[in-house]
C-alpha cells in the first residue's frame, strides 16, 4: 500500500467510524432508552379505532403542519401543560412534529371535543373557521342521498354543501376523528409558575371585577372555533350570542350553568343546533369563566349585568 492510499483508507475509515459512533449515540440509543419511558398516570394505549385514525392522521400528512408536543413556554401554555416522556408512551413512533402552522394538537381532545365540530372542520375547514388556511379533506367523507339508518348528515353549510345530497363520514373520516378526540393530556399537576390559559390570572392574585383583555382573549381561546370571532356562530349548528336571551338575560345563572357543563339539543330562538356545547368547568377557572361571559354580555350589542368570580362560584358548587 502506497503512503497515499494509507491516508485514504484512514480518512474515509476514520470519518466512517465517527459518522457510525455519532448515529448509534443520537439516534439508536435514545430510541432505546426512551422505547423503555413508562406510561404516564392516566395515559391509555390507543383503542383500535383510534389507531387506525392515527395511520390516517400519518397517511394524509397532518403532522406536516401540527405538532403534537407542548413546550414549558408561555406562548404554548394554550395548547395544554408541557408535555412529559410518560405522555408518549403509548405514541411511537412518536408524532411531535417540527412545523406549527395550525396549532398543536397534544390536547385537541380536550380542546375542541365536539365531534360534529371535527367532521365539519375536516370536509371543509372554512365551514367553522372563515379565516383558515387549512386544506380540505372531503376526499374522507362520502355523499349519499340519505344518511344511513341511526347517522346522522355532517351539517354543512349552504356554500360549502354539495348541491345534491348529504354529506356523511367515512370510515376514515370516523377513525380520524376517534383519535383526535383521544389526544387528552391527563392532568398533571402544575409547577405555580406555569399558567394553564392563555389570559389566565397569576396564582395568589384574584383580582375582582371584569378584565376586558382578558375575557376577549379567553372568548377566541375557547368559545370562538364554534361561536365565531365575533360571536355570530354558524345558522343550525352553533347559535349566535348576538342578541341571545341567556346571554342578556339578567339572572346570569343559566349562561353560567352553560359555559360550565355544556349543553345539547336546546331550543334557542326557535331554533335547534346540531353540535353540542363542551363543558369548561374542568378547563378553566371561576374568574376566567366571569371574564368571558362579562365579554359576551358587553360585545356585539349585548349589554346586560355583569358577573363576578363569586357568581360563577356559586353556580359551580350546586349540584
Ligand atoms: C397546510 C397545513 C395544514 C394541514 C396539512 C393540516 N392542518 Fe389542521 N390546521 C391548520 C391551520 C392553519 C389551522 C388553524 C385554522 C383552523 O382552525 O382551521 C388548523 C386547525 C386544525 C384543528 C383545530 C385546532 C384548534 O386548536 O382548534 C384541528 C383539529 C386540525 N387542524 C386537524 C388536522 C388534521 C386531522 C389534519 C390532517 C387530516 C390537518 N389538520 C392538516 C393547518 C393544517
Ligand atoms: C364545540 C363547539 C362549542 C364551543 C367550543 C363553545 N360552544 Fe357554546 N354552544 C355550542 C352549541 C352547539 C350551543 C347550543 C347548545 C344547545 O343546542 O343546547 C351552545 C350554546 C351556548 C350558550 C347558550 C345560548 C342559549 O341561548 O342557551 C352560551 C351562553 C354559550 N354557548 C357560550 C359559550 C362560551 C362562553 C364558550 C367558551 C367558553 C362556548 N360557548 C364554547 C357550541 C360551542
Amino acid at each position: 500500500m502506497t503512503a497515499h492510499n494509507r491516508n485514504l483508507v484512514a480518512i474515509l475509515g476514520g470519518s466512517t467510524a465517527v459518522y457510525l459512533a455519532l448515529a448509534v449515540m443520537m439516534g439508536v440509543l435514545p430510541g432505546i432508552w426512551l422505547s423503555g419511558t413508562p406510561p404516564g398516570p392516566g395515559v391509555a394505549p390507543l383503542t383500535a379505532e383510534q389507531a387506525a385514525g392515527r395511520a390516517v392522521y400519518v397517511s394524509e400528512g397532518c403532522a406536516y403542519c401540527h405538532t403534537q408536543q407542548v413546550r414549558p413556554l408561555a406562548t404554548d401554555s394554550g395548547f395544554g401543560r408541557p408535555s412529559a416522556p410518560g405522555d408518549f408512551a403509548y405514541q411511537t413512533p412518536q408524532l411531535l412534529g417540527s412545523e406549527r402552522t395550525g396549532p398543536d394538537l397534544t390536547n385537541i381532545g380536550n380542546r375542541q371535543p365536539g365531534t360534529v365540530w371535527q367532521f365539519m372542520h375536516l370536509y371543509q375547514p372554512r365551514s367553522v373557521v372563515p379565516q383558515s388556511i387549512m386544506p380540505a379533506f372531503p376526499w374522507l367523507f362520502e355523499v349519499v342521498d340519505q344518511p344511513p339508518q341511526g347517522e346522522s348528515a355532517v351539517p354543512v353549510p349552504k356554500p360549502f354543501a354539495p348541491a345534491q345530497g348529504v354529506i356523511v363520514p367515512g370510515a376514515r373520516a370516523r377513525a380520524l376523528v376517534a383519535y383526535l378526540l383521544a389526544l387528552k393530556q391527563p392532568a398533571w399537576p402544575l409547577p405555580a409558575a406555569i399558567s394553564t390559559a392563555p389570559g389566565a390570572s397569576p396564582p395568589g392574585a384574584a383580582p375582582a371585577g371584569f378584565d376586558a383583555a382578558a375575557g376577549a382573549r379567553l372568548f377566541t381561546s375557547h368559545c370562538a372555533v364554534c361561536h365565531g370571532a365575533e360571536g355570530a356562530g354558524v345558522p343550525g349548528v352553533f347559535p349566535s350570542l348576538a342578541g341571545d336571551p341567556v346571554v342578556n338575560a339578567a339572572d346570569p345563572a343559566e349562561q353560567i350553568r352553560t359555559v360550565l357543563h355544556g349543553r345539547a339539543g336546546k331550543t334557542i330562538n326557535g331554533a335547534t343546533y346540531a353540535g353540542a356545547m363542551p363543558p369548561f368547568a374542568d378547563q378553566i377557572s371561576d374568574q376566567q369563566i366571569a371574564d368571558i361571559i362579562d365579554h359576551e354580555r358587553s360585545s356585539w350589542g349585548n349589554h346586560a349585568p355583569l358577573v363576578t368570580a363569586a357568581d360563577v362560584a356559586a353556580q359551580r358548587a350546586q349540584p
